[in-house]
């Protein structure tokens, strides 16, 4: 795995399968680079509220960072999520709450420097077990669309204990029956260059009982909305189970459209694709 050291809006890894692909991932890299033992397997995303001293986790959820469907493609910033996962259900949030999130809070608050807010724990799920990929302080998008439409209690309250350093004891937040699936839809040319000023229709049409639409790189304009970005919208589908979800999600996100969009038509499929089969 070669990786560039900074911010790189998650587009900054390349999965090499070879040395010549190694290599040229490096000659692409301008400034400090990382190199990591490649590990195969699916992804979860795993994101507690934190204290400074204890911390509550969300419920689970898996991007898709690839562009394509059945992960072909460049990395992107992700293109889509799923929350609950059928291979890590959420009851094992705490589990891993104890392993992954709660040993560093205890470290930095030891250093004098306690952490409060978002701790998205990226894990792999190897055959020897779950693996830290990384920790990001911060959300994770679009996981976050997929899991906040799980919550059974406003996250408001939540962030105000977590900011004055007064959760209580409770390990993980109490969800509602049922699933949520998220598909990004992209402008023409994301991850590279987006085009950006494309008119987007359909948006109204698409915001039916199950489904949501956020926001991410779009503007007003003239009563209607257009493209500011690469990653313009997230259409979460909603249903008693994924593929219920999945079905609205995609019923949702077939009513938007603007020119050279791009979206997968995977995310939450049965059997569920390797999302991140290696890292
Ligand atoms: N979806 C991955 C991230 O937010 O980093």
């Amino acid at each position: 795995m070669i990786k560039a050291d900074g911010l790189a809006a998650g587009k900054g890894v390349t999965v090499c399968v070879s040395p010549s692909e190694a290599a040229a991932a490096i000659a692409g890299i301008d400034g400090p680079l990382v190199v990591e033992q490649r590990l195969v397997g699916p992804e979860a995303s795993v994101i507690a509220i934190c204290d400074g001293r204890i911390a509550v986790v969300l419920p689970l959820s898996r991007d898709h960072k690839r562009l394509g469907d059945g992960d072909a493609g460049p990395n992107t910033g992700g293109m889509g999520a799923v929350s609950p996962l059928s291979d890590l259900p959420d009851d094992m949030a705490g589990e891993l709450l104890n392993r992954f999130h709660l040993p560093i809070l205890r470290e930095l608050a030891g250093r004098g420097t306690p952490f409060r807010g978002a701790l998205f724990a990226g894990l792999m799920l190897t055959r020897d077990g779950p693996r830290l990929l990384e920790f990001n302080a911060r959300f994770g998008d679009p996981e976050t669309q997929a899991i906040l439409p799980r919550l059974a209690v406003p996250l408001g309250p939540v962030l105000l204990a977590a900011a004055r350093g007064a959760l209580s004891g409770l390990a993980r937040l109490p969800t509602l029956p049922g699933a949520a699936v998220a598909i990004v839809l992209a402008s023409a040319g994301y991850p590279g260059r987006p085009t950006t000023g494309d008119r987007i229709d359909g948006v109204a049409e698409a915001l039916t009982g199950a489904a949501l639409v956020f926001h991410a790189a779009s503007r007003a304009v003239d009563g209607g909305w257009e493209t500011a970005g690469g990653r313009v919208l997230a259409v979460v589908g909603r249903g008693a189970d994924l593929a219920t979800a999945r079905d609205a999600a995609e019923a949702a996100a077939d009513r938007i459209s603007w020119p050279g969009m791009q979206r997968r038509h995977d995310i939450g499929a049965s059997p569920p694709v390797a999302a991140g089969a290696a890292r």
